[in-house]
């Protein structure tokens, strides 16, 4: 080998273990402190979809299981806001999505957790819970504007009212707003049928007992053996026997529209400010509904060119049926990855969950959760 090679092989040599050497030493101060080192999201950005490995599985209920997920690339997850959700493909089809709130704590991100309830004949939740420990799935990086991010550091009471399953993303606002030290009050209102469905019920009453700003009122509508709590449902009169006055409270639900409808109404009737109440609805792509909507024809404007729609899908199915290039996430209206902002003409949204504030009033509509009621412009 010439002298000129051999140097070469040197320097290659060399720049490899300096290489492999920083990686190692990232890797170490990840594994010390997950939460101030994001190195180890930086080296493995995570762009589109991302492959997560199963490390855990945990039987909470007859019905609901928790899932550990690891990046399988080893990185950490990206920072994300406690209440955020994670969208994963379900089986083989890339448009199968289904969305799972995160139900751990924000600070940690070397490992996610998220708790399923299956349902009967459920597409998402069936493969979900048969999954086994060691197996990949495919998801998208965490979303959602669902979350008590800047709350937990303010004085207002944070009542947090959840149905069921409901319960995941506060699991999520609890655990951090402790790990913060979080001297907020907070009132957790958890409605469930039975005792057997109270998941997560002896960890909650631990946080009750550790934390004397967190309060956890569990409410069964159905009589359960051994149950001394609170039965019925939750109500305004129900919540204002810790809220005395219920304007100065934030109010955060998560459950069936039965649920929170009726306590949101009654909630606008005390004068709680719409801004102070916010819900996350845990639809399902499949509980759309297309037989009770009429057909539509309209001339649909988008990049230049003018496309003729005659149907009932949603205007992101239309895109992509036209091979139209058009970004989703979750299919639900609860990300903002489809969205366009509408120039002109109607639209009929079933969703604006994904979208700020600022972009409602700016007119961006989710294409996944929008079909159009007369010819309409859309830019992205
Ligand atoms: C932001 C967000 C966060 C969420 N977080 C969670 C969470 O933390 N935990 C959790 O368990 N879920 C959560 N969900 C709900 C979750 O995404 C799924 O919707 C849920 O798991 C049901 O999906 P599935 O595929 O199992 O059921 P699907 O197959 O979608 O079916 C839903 C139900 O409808 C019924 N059904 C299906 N098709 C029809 C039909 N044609 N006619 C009549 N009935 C039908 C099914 O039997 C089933 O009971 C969340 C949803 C969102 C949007
Ligand atoms: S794909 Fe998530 S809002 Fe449309």
């Amino acid at each position: 080998m010439s002298d000129m090679a051999t140097q070469g092989l040197l320097y290659l040599t060399s720049g490899a273990l300096v290489f492999v050497i920083m990686l190692m030493i990232l890797r170490e101060l990840g594994s010390k402190n997950s939460t101030t080192s994001n190195a180890k999201t930086e080296l493995f950005p995570w762009l589109g979809t991302d492959l997560l490995k199963i490390v855990d599985i945990k039987t909470e209920t007859h019905d609901i299981k928790t899932f550990r997920l690891q990046r399988d690339n080893g990185g950490n997850f990206p920072q994300f806001k406690e209440g955020q959700f994670l969208s994963f493909q379900i089986g083989d089809d890339e448009k199968t999505l289904r969305s799972y709130s995160i139900s751990s704590s924000a600070l940690n991100l070397k490992t996610i957790d998220v708790s399923i309830k299956l349902l009967k004949d459920g597409v998402g939740s069936g493969w979900f819970h048969s999954r086994a420990i060691s197996d990949t799935v495919t998801a998208f990086s965490p979303n959602g504007l669902f979350t008590t991010e800047k709350e937990k550091y303010e004085s207002k009471p944070l009542v947090l009212v959840a149905g069921g399953i409901g319960i995941t993303p506060f699991l999520s606002m609890i655990k951090t707003a402790t790990e913060v030290a979080s001297t907020t009050p907070m009132y957790l209102f958890y409605g469930a049928r039975t005792k057997k469905d109270l998941a997560f019920h002896d960890e909650l009453l631990t946080y009750n007992k550790r934390f004397n700003n967190f309060n956890y009122i569990p409410v069964l509508s159905e009589n359960s053996e051994g149950w001394n709590g609170q039965t019925g449902f939750i109500t305004t009169d129900l919540i204002k026997k810790s809220i005395t006055h219920l304007a100065e409270a934030k109010y955060f639900f998560c459950g069936p529209p039965i649920l929170t409808d009726s306590v949101t109404e009654k909630l606008l009737e005390n004068n709680v400010s719409l801004d102070s109440i916010h819900s996350e609805k845990f639809a399902s792509p499949a509980s759309f509904d297309k037989s009770k909507i009429s057909a539509v024809k309209a001339t649909i404007k988008y990049n230049g060119t003018n496309l003729d729609y005659d149907g009932k899908e949603s205007i992101l199915e239309f895109f992509e049926e036209k091979n139209q290039p058009i970004n989703f996430a979750c299919r639900v209206g609860v990300c903002g990855s489809c969205k366009c902002k509408l120039i002109s003409g109607e639209v009929d949204v079933f969703s604006d969950s994904g979208l700020t504030p600022q972009e409602v009033k700016e007119g961006y509509i989710q294409t996944c959760v929008a079909r159009p009621l007369s010819d309409i412009e859309l830019s992205l």
